[in-house]
């Protein structure tokens, strides 16, 4: 969609990634590293300071005791993460249960491994956790679970009681939890991130990962982090980590040591400018005649097209909005691997300028009409 988005020269809100810049800081700290010769490999899980730093912000939100020695793995973002965790720790045959709908990496992890990925559907109209379903996607073939929340694309944040059930899931069946909450600091309203190790009895099941490119505006920097406090999955996960990558950029992960210590007032200013950006992006989608539901943490938003007057798929719908209105969505049944599902709606991703949001949303308004007139 970003390829169509260039073609059509339309706004670009297919592909999560943001339009403002970087904090001022964290660049200059890697202008500075590049200048000053850290220029080499680093020792392959990481540069030292870089796991002291994450190790110090797990314990300063969520007081996990991490080991940068021992327990931290830096990493070529969270897609890398999530590829080494599954490699790590799912043999060929193995069952890994995905939540649908899902962020695009975790089906071909699990396909490299020669796993099976099982999916369980979160439940409309609230993508709520089904329970049942949830409890017969597992067996005595599950691995592992991958758990991604604040979750792209519905905007869920996970409750206590949901992360709750994947722990007791996990602990009979003795699987491993894959986390994903590269959206930890984006969350909206009284919803507030949960990471699962921190449930009780989970800390040496779950990996939990977790990324820079959407907390500090560098998407393009490809830095994350893997967390395994048991020292056997550790291991493993660097293992696996080395021979893929051998190590993440190294003037950008001494940078990175920056971004990780910004102060808390810097995470406050940005879930405040999320807020505004959402709020914008809901309004101007009900008013072009989507359906929402405003999401409760990451920057994405799932509308559903049902009500405007189009014949097509999603698939077509998405191509469509690039071509004539000029705005780009993702087509919703790329999130799912059970066929028929996510057909009615696209996904407009909003970590844009205000200035960016409010145009887009001034070209959606046309869309209803241009299909009155049979424009699609
Ligand atoms: C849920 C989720 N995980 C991972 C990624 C990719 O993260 P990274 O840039 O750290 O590889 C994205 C990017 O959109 C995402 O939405």
């Amino acid at each position: 969609m970003t390829r169509l988005a260039l073609r059509y020269d339309a706004i670009n809100l297919s592909q999560g990634f943001p339009d403002f810049p970087a904090p001022a800081e964290v660049k200059d700290a890697a202008a500075r590293a590049i200048l000053n010769d850290e220029n080499q490999y680093t020792i392959t899980w990481g540069v030292p300071e870089t796991r002291v730093a994450v190790a110090e912000k797990l314990a300063r939100f969520y007081g996990i005791q991490a080991d940068p020695d021992k327990h931290i793995t830096i990493t070529c973002g969270v897609s890398e993460a999530i590829v080494a965790a599954v490699l790590a720790v799912v043999n060929p045959g193995d069952e890994v249960v995905i939540i649908e709908p899902f962020h695009e990496n975790y089906v071909p992890a699990v396909r490299f491994a020669g796993g099976v990925p099982v999916c369980v559907p979160l439940q409309p109209p609230d993508f709520s956790i089904d329970a049942g379903a949830l409890r017969a996607a597992f067996g005595p073939r599950t691995r592992a679970i991958i758990v991604n929340t604040p979750h792209n694309p519905s905007g869920r944040v996970f409750t206590r009681e949901e992360l709750t059930l994947i722990g007791e899931l996990a602990e009979a069946w003795d699987a491993v939890i894959i986390t994903d909450e590269i959206y930890e600091h984006i969350t909206y309203d009284d919803h507030r991130h949960i990471p699962p190790v921190t449930l009780p009895g989970l800390e040496r099941r779950v990996i939990t990962i977790s990324g820079l490119s959407k907390t500090y505006a560098i998407t393009g920097w490809r830095l994350g982090y893997a967390v395994a406090l048991d020292e056997a999955l550790s291991t493993a996960l660097r293992t696996v980590h080395d021979y893929l990558t051998i190590c993440a950029p190294t003037p950008l992960q001494k940078a990175a040591t920056v971004a990780l210590r910004l102060p808390t007032a810097y995470y406050e200013e940005q879930a405040k400018s999320y807020v505004r950006r959402r709020d914008l992006m809901i309004a101007g989608l009900l008013e072009a005649g989507f359906s929402v539901r405003p999401p409760e943490g990451a920057y994405y938003v799932l509308a559903d097209f049902s009500h405007l007057n189009w014949q097509g798929d999603d698939m077509t719908f998405a191509h469509w909005l690039t071509r004539a209105v000029k705005v780009a969505a993702v087509p919703g049944s790329a999130f799912y691997l059970t066929p028929g599902l996510g057909k009615t709606m696209v996904r407009f991703a909003f970590p844009k300028r205000e200035e960016t949001l409010e145009e887009a949303v001034r070209r959606l308004s046309r869309a209803r009409e241009l299909l009155q007139k049979g424009g699609g």
